[in-house]
């Protein structure tokens, strides 16, 4: 069976922009002129996904206005002549077949699986976290739904991690062959003499039917929250995941130092704005707040 459906779990209060994130998804920052879930929701559909369900929570209803149709709006770029952003607009809407299910309290990205466990039924399905930017020739979840229809197991998408290993899920590998690995093991946040390898699990995998079972009856973690990272340990003891070290650039847009990376490098890379942008930064004398004397100008990235 190949993979058409996709999760996307968007409940998350977003503390870390906060006060941005007050009284608007973080998924709706726009990287240049794009919310961020435009990116991962294209990314899914150019992978082959036709149905995606949001999970959403409060003050996520601009998610739901942004797939919508806007007749003001398209009404108004019609009468002003603007027929290139008009045709934009009309496109978005008809990306994918989306739906919404509400988590009605943040119980963890398990959970937030877990409540769309009826919409996806008893077969293999994607899950994309909206703050993981991939830019990438392939898209990523096309790489990985290559791998899935080659072996018919669950699949996540890791990174090699040299800094920073305890922020993250790390699998124990075992080599199969190119960019593909079997998880024989995974260890949330390590401390980094603990962590099992360098290899990363990043906001993209497609999983089987069976871990919703597991996380149904999975203990809640000390915060009262339904980890998917101990779904997915359980998961693994009785069926085969697969890694794949996906080949592309990943940001870490759920983060302030991730988001203004992707920002600066999806502009750089703009048409419209990129040329203008790439000048002004290298204009710009720039100098680390504690190092004032090592004045360093960055090089123009032309
Ligand atoms: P994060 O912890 O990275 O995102 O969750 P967050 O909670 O939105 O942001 P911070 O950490 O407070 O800044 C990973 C993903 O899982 C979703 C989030 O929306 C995000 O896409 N999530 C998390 C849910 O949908 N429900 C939850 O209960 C928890």
């Amino acid at each position: 069976m190949s993979i058409k459906k996709a999760i996307f779990p968007a409940a998350g209060l977003g503390t870390r922009f906060l006060p941005a994130t007050k009284s608007s998804p973080k998924e709706m920052l726009p990287l240049v002129d794009k919310p961020m879930i435009q990116y991962v929701v294209e990314e899914a559909v150019s992978s082959g996904i036709e149905h995606i369900t949001i999970i959403t929570g409060r003050g996520k209803r601009a998610i739901e206005d942004f797939f919508d149709i806007s007749f003001e709006l398209e009404h108004e770029l019609e009468k002003r002549g603007k027929h290139n952003i008009l045709k934009q607009m009309q496109l978005i809407p008809n990306m994918a077949n989306i739906c919404y299910i509400r988590q009605k309290e943040p119980l963890g990205l398990g959970h937030a699986i877990l409540i769309a466990k009826d919409l996806i039924g008893n077969e293999p399905f994607a899950v994309l976290l909206g703050d993981d930017i991939i830019d990438a020739e392939v898209p990523c979840l096309k790489q990985m739904i290559d791998i899935y229809n080659r072996y018919k197991c669950s699949v996540i998408a890791v990174q090699k991690v040299d800094d920073d290993i305890s922020k993250y899920g790390v699998i124990q590998p075992r080599y199969l062959e190119k960019n593909i690995y079997q998880v024989l093991d995974m260890v949330e946040k390590p401390r980094p003499d603990e962590a099992p390898s360098n290899l990363a699990i990043i906001g993209r995998y497609i999983l089987t039917p069976e871990l919703f079972d597991i996380l149904k009856n999975i203990k809640k973690d000390r915060t009262g929250e339904i980890q998917l990272t101990n779904g997915l340990k359980e998961l693994v003891k009785r069926q085969a995941i697969y890694a794949c070290e996906f080949t592309g650039k990943r940001y870490d847009a759920g983060s302030k130092i991730g988001f203004l990376q992707a920002t600066v490098e999806f502009a750089l890379k703009s048409q419209d704005v990129g040329k203008e942008f790439a000048q002004y930064l290298a204009g710009l004398q720039l100098t680390t707040p504690n190092k004032k004397k090592n004045k360093k100008s960055i090089q123009n990235p032309e």
